[in-house]
């Protein structure tokens, strides 16, 4: 039995998440870790809200509530979106809790110890009113490139120029409209990441094939460009303080920078989920305590390559102690909405919530990885979401379960007919099953959904054809012991396929599963005897044909949502 970690990005707490968040980083992870439980392997699956940085404090802001309160709240509702849409945590943890924060405040011990931390002096802009540094988002002023009035401090919303906060023309406070700022003389802490390029190179040069282009080309990218030690605190009151056990003690004001805990919260959520459960945390992520057989898997957008290629992966070698490094990280690119951006703060695109509103999960699981952001960004339009649901779902697979339970149920009764010799089109059937199976295992093995989608379409229509070969429905006439044997090679698919399909829909392989029970478990992964596996679903057996599994989309409910979420091209 193989040891699989698997972390997705850890989604800001910043309100509830689109479905370009989802499937850059939440789903993957978890059709992932489904997929290896299914193959019978030790999986442990960790998420966790990343709760510090300005993006909490402005949110929390805008919404009226204390940071803490406001974090609180919006923990739970990702929680529960979570779970509606069938992300198979280990654990939901939360960068704000003890574990990531002493985590965090040992890792900056470690790097101490190991001359990677120095201490500079930087200008930062100081608000007098609000008796704060600002950080640079939190400047407001007249873009000198565009004249857009509102171009924050970091970068021109506008005209997507980059900034610093001293371009801005009459720069103001986003906190409390305050002009009356200056410019100090503050210290911070720089984690010398530059010390440690020869290293990281010898790393990745070892992830070369493992990893997809997207990723090392990303990672050699930062590296070939000068590796720039990086500021790993900042002057905010929300977040893990700097100042801990007597050291750096006039850092009282001063908290770690997001980037740099954040990472470490995939460790601190495994330690939460060990409190929670009496599991050996430790296990997992230290190689010398037996993290050396784990194999793991990290999952997230391109934005977060940079972090996990080299930030975070500095942060662990510089300690000097055994830190389980990531095996293969898959990286995406955008899912765009109309081909514009998915947008959180100007609320464009589709949000967990608002998707569930519209339909069960497993639609939108479904059509999501099939026409994942792999190879390129992908778009996303309310014309090709139907399409595919009414094509794959509701036709192809749909179809399938429908027709030949109601068939056999109208002809047989609802239990299993018996009769019939195993013949030709049953040996079609498997010959043509067995390197699609392979085919499917190995893309989902190697995390590539679009390919591995397609595969799984192509098992359900094998499905059919099998049933437009052998035709029961004409054979009851003449030849029921031939009826019989294609009802129950139907059922018996049926069984496959919602073994294969659970990764990716979990609710409805739990719906055709159930409507044979007592149905046998199909493990370990079906295939290595495929004429055993399709003689599971034995003469006699009950079963009970279900609801229908997919409601086609209509041209009016298209209608209907692009006039609600707006569907112009960009
Ligand atoms: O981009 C994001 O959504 C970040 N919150 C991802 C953090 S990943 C990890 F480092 F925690
Ligand atoms: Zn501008």
């Amino acid at each position: 039995m193989a040891r699989i970690l698997i972390t997705s990005a850890l989604p800001y707490i910043n309100g509830v998440k689109h479905l370009g968040n989802l499937v850059g980083s939440m789903l993957p992870a978890d059709l992932h870790a489904r997929f290896h439980r299914s193959l019978g392997n030790e999986v442990l699956l960790i998420c966790a809200t990343d709760e510090h940085g300005t993006p909490a404090e402005l949110a929390a802001a805008e919404a009226g509530q204390d940071v803490q309160s406001y974090c609180d709240e919006q923990h739970e509702i990702q929680r529960e979106l979570g779970e509606r849409f069938a992300l198979s945590w280990d654990c939901w943890g939360r960068t704000s809790r003890k574990p990531t924060h002493e985590l965090t405040q040992h890792f900056a011990d470690k790097l101490d110890e190991a001359g990677l931390i120095e201490e500079r002096s930087i200008s930062q802009v100081y608000s007098i009113d609000d008796g704060r540094y600002l950080p640079d988002r939190y400047i407001i002023g007249t873009c000198p490139h565009c004249g857009y009035e509102s171009a924050r401090g970091d970068q021109c919303e506008n005209c997507t120029k980059v900034l610093d906060p001293t371009d801005l023309i009459d720069p103001r406070s986003a906190v409390s409209g305050s002009t009356n700022l200056e410019v100090r003389e503050t210290k911070h802490l720089y984690l010398k990441q530059s010390k440690l390029v020869p290293e990281l190179r010898k790393w990745i040069a070892t992830r070369e094939g493992v990893w997809s282009h997207l990723v090392t080309s990303i990672a050699n990218k930062w590296l070939d460009e000068g590796l720039q030690d990086r500021g790993i605190t900042r002057d905010l009151d929300w977040g893990i303080a700097v100042k801990h056990g007597g050291k750096w003690p006039d850092y009282d004001d001063k908290v770690f920078y997001v980037w740099f805990d954040a990472p470490i919260g995939y460790i601190g959520a495994t330690r939460e989920w060990g409190e929670a459960t009496g599991g050996d945390w430790e296990s997992w992520w230290r190689e010398d305590k037996g993290a050396g057989d784990v194999t793991y898997y990290q999952v997230m957008a391109k934005d977060n390559v940079p972090f996990h290629t080299v930030g975070f992966p500095v942060t662990l070698i510089g300690s000097g102690e055994s830190w389980k490094r990531v095996d293969m990280i898959k990286g995406f690119n955008w899912l765009t909405y109309y081909g514009g951006k998915f947008s959180t703060s100007q609320k464009r695109g589709v949000f967990m919530d608002q998707a569930l509103d519209l339909l069960p999960a497993d639609y939108w699981r479904y059509y999501l990885m099939a026409n994942a952001p792999e190879g390129s960004d992908a778009s996303f339009t309310w014309e090709h979401f139907a399409a595919t649901v009414n094509k794959d779902l509701a036709d192809v697979l749909g179809n399938f379960v429908n027709r030949i339970m109601k068939f056999t149920a109208s002809k047989f009764g609802e239990q299993v007919p018996e009769g019939g010799a195993w013949g030709a089109d049953e040996d079609a059937l498997i010959a043509e099953l067995e390197p699609r199976m392979a085919a499917y295992k190995s893309h989902m093995e190697a995390l590539e959904y679009r390919k591995a989608l397609a595969e799984l379409r192509a098992i359900w229509v094998l499905g059919n054809e099998y049933l437009t070969r052998v035709a029961p429905w004409a054979a009851i006439k003449d030849d029921p012991a031939k009826a019989a044997l294609g009802c129950r090679m139907g059922l018996n698919l049926i069984h496959l396929f919602a073994h294969l399909s659970e990764p990716v829909m979990p609710a409805t392989a739990r719906k055709m599963h159930e409507s044979l029970l007592p149905a046998p478990p199909v493990l370990p992964w079906p295939g290595s005897n495929l004429k055993d596996t399709l003689s599971r679903i034995e003469p006699g057996q009950p079963f009970k044909v279900p609801e229908v599994l997919f409601q086609k989309i209509t041209d009016d409910q298209i209608a209907a949502w692009r006039e609600r979420f707006g569907a112009e091209e960009e």
